[in-house]
């Protein structure tokens, strides 16, 4: 089976003091975790849609899911976790107890804040994590990027033909993923800040994706208004 994880689990604290977080902000008069979700919805591939969200938010998010999304019975809704990746694993402990994990189980995981992930990119991460086991959407980073180790003075700066930047999804055979996880220390869990960090940790590859540079994540009060300008594209709006 192949699972959308909808990372929804954050509270936004950078784009400033708003009264819900981020992903439940409206751009062009939809919650943004509604235009992301309607992205997996449409791909037949998925049998459920996750999502997880703060357990103070869970009704909310079911909600708006109906008010914004056609009725379906893919959609789940249950709690994150206190992090990303613990939201992560939270869907897999879901995934487990209701349909059960085997080797082919595929979870494709995504941002709820990134609503303009494409359809090609949702389906080379299928692919990618079906052949491949884990992926991760990238694009080459644009400007050089500078290592200080002390805050004030550069300690290196890298070969920037061989870094990119991480957006999502990243997909992952979700039981490989549950047993390097399971495997790591709690020391090793603590400086975990990716989830495709799991299987470099451990030696395992992970296959790159090529991403957009408009599959952007929404962070800051800026990326609202940059959000609505690519909506307003997409929708065969503004120019
Ligand atoms: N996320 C999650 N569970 C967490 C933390 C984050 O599912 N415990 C999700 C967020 O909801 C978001 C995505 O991971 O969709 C990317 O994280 P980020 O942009 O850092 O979101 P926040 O943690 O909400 O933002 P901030 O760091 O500004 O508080």
């Amino acid at each position: 089976m192949i699972y959308a994880v909808i990372a929804a689990g954050g509270i936004g604290s950078r784009m400033g003091n708003q009264d819900k977080p981020k992903q439940y902000l409206h751009i062009n008069h939809k919650p943004i975790i509604a235009h992301t979700v309607e992205k997996f919805f449409v791909n037949s591939a998925f049998q459920k849609i996750i999502i997880l969200c703060p357990n103070q938010w869970v009704n909310y998010t079911k909600e708006k899911l109906a008010k914004y999304l056609p009725p379906s019975d893919k959609f789940v809704v249950i709690k994150g976790g206190d992090t990303r990746n613990e939201t992560i694993m939270n869907a897999i402990r879901y995934i487990e107890e209701t349909d059960g994990l085997d080797d082919d189980t595929v979870i494709v995981t995504h941002d709820a804040v990134r609503p303009f992930v494409s359809v090609r990119i949702i389906n080379e991460n299928i692919d990618g994590a079906i052949k491949y086991g884990a992926t991760d959407t990238v694009v080459p980073a644009t400007d050089t990027i500078v290592e200080s180790i002390d805050k004030e003075t550069i300690s290196a700066i890298p070969d920037r033909s061989r870094l990119y930047q991480g957006q999502t999804p990243q997909a992952f055979k979700a039981k490989l993923l549950k047993d390097l996880y399971e495997s790591l220390t709690a020391e090793e869990k603590d400086i975990l800040t990716d989830a495709c960090k799991i299987f470099t940790m451990k030696g395992h590859p992970v296959h790159l994706i090529q991403g957009e540079v408009h599959n952007i994540k929404i962070t800051y009060p800026y990326d609202l208004r940059v959000a609505k300008v690519l909506l307003d594209e997409e929708a065969g709006g503004k120019d």
